[in-house]
């Protein structure tokens, strides 16, 4: 494989992603501003701290290393923050990434695939989601990646690039030994909010809502570990090489886990009692959100290795209970 740029890989997918693109052989080079991103999180040879949006880095990082393959996963993607400001999400997501494309293309990318996110569906007629879906997203979020997807189709169709969108359902898990995963702050995401509870090093988790349609109440998600995440990633980049078209997949396992289930399961794992603090629902939150993932094991022959909720919980614990303050936590000689 050749030198692949990767915006947002010190991340927390797009580090798992650097991984596994060098673990394939790949040369890989990261752009990142570090706004949520770790340094420590890099395990590339190149390293550039920088914006997107600056297309004069872009163009030279480009030129310098001969880039032809992109991963474009830098964004904001905290859905309550994209609510309360909707202007900064569509000029750091969508305002960005068309800045970011257009410098791209014109210092001679020929393929790209970027991070899009189930919040594109909104709340979804039918579950599995699969994805000619009607898109109708229901938060600033979502609609900020929507227009990328839209943009992509454009710049796909009139400057020649290939482009894979992968619209992810809920990643979660870290690397098998632990050494690399999730560390957002502020967090949002469940499982590691759980393991931070059984840590102690939060008060009681909170349950939004018990009364859903759903065999336990709680709402279902379909949790993807971040290495299957990746090699998404590596396989589409492998399959828009060899010639195919342009095209949105669904990353997730088409399996759903209810929050009860990952708590209960959580409490297994880390032998702990997880308090909670049971609150209403929160506005937007459909029941169910589950991939049809047919095509992506279909087109790109992906299969979840990782993904059975006891290896995500497990290697999330492994990370977090050695990282209790996260990346903050490695010490430097
Ligand atoms: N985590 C999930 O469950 C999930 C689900 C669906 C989609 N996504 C998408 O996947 C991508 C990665 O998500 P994540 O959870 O790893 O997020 P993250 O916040 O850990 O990673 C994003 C990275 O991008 C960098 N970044 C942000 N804006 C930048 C800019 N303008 N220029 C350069 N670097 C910039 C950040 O510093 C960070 O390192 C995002 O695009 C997100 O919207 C994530």
């Amino acid at each position: 494989m050749e030198t692949v740029l990767v915006t947002g890989g010190a991340g927390y997918i797009g580090s798992h992603t650097v991984k596994e693109l060098i673990k394939e052989g790949a040369s890989v080079v990261v752009l990142d501003n570090l706004t949520t991103g770790h340094r420590d999180a890099v395990s590339s040879q190149y390293f550039y701290e920088g914006d997107i949006a600056d297309t004069a880095l872009v163009e030279q990082i480009i030129k310098e290393h001969q880039i032809q393959s992109v991963i474009h996963f830098a964004a904001k993607s905290l859905v309550s923050e994209s609510l309360a400001k909707p202007e900064l999400y569509f000029y750091e997501n969508t305002v960005k990434s068309f800045v970011f494309l257009q410098a791209a293309i014109k210092a001679g990318i020929k393929h790209l695939v970027f991070s899009s996110t189930a919040a594109v569906y909104g709340i979804p007629k039918n579950i599995p989601i699969p994805e000619e879906s009607m898109l109708d997203p229901i938060n600033p979020y979502g609609a900020s990646k929507r227009m990328i997807e839209e943009y992509l189709e454009w710049m796909g169709k009139v400057h020649g690039i290939g482009w894979v969108a992968l619209r992810y359902f809920n990643a979660a898990g870290a690397s098998l030994d632990g050494s690399m995963g999730e560390d957002h702050d502020p967090e949002s995401h469940l499982v590691p909010l759980v393991l931070k509870t059984a840590l102690g090093l939060q008060g009681k988790l909170s349950l939004f809502g018990t009364d859903y349609a759903t065999p336990d109440g709680t709402c279902i998600r379909d949790y993807v570990h971040v290495i299957d995440l990746a090699n998404a990633h590596i396989l589409a980049l492998h399959a828009l090489e060899k010639g195919l078209p342009s095209k949105i997949f669904n990353v997730g396992t088409g399996n759903g886990a209810s929050v009860k289930k990952i708590i209960n399961e959580s409490e297994t794992i880390t032998g702990r009692i997880i308090p909670l603090e049971h609150k209403e629902r929160r506005e937007g939150d459909p029941h169910s959100l589950v991939a049809d993932n047919t095509e992506i094991k279909a087109v790109l022959g992906w299969e979840p290795r990782y993904s059975d909720i006891e290896t995500i919980l497990s290697s999330a614990w492994r990370w977090h209970s050695s990282h209790p303050d996260g990346y903050r936590c490695l010490l430097h000689f």
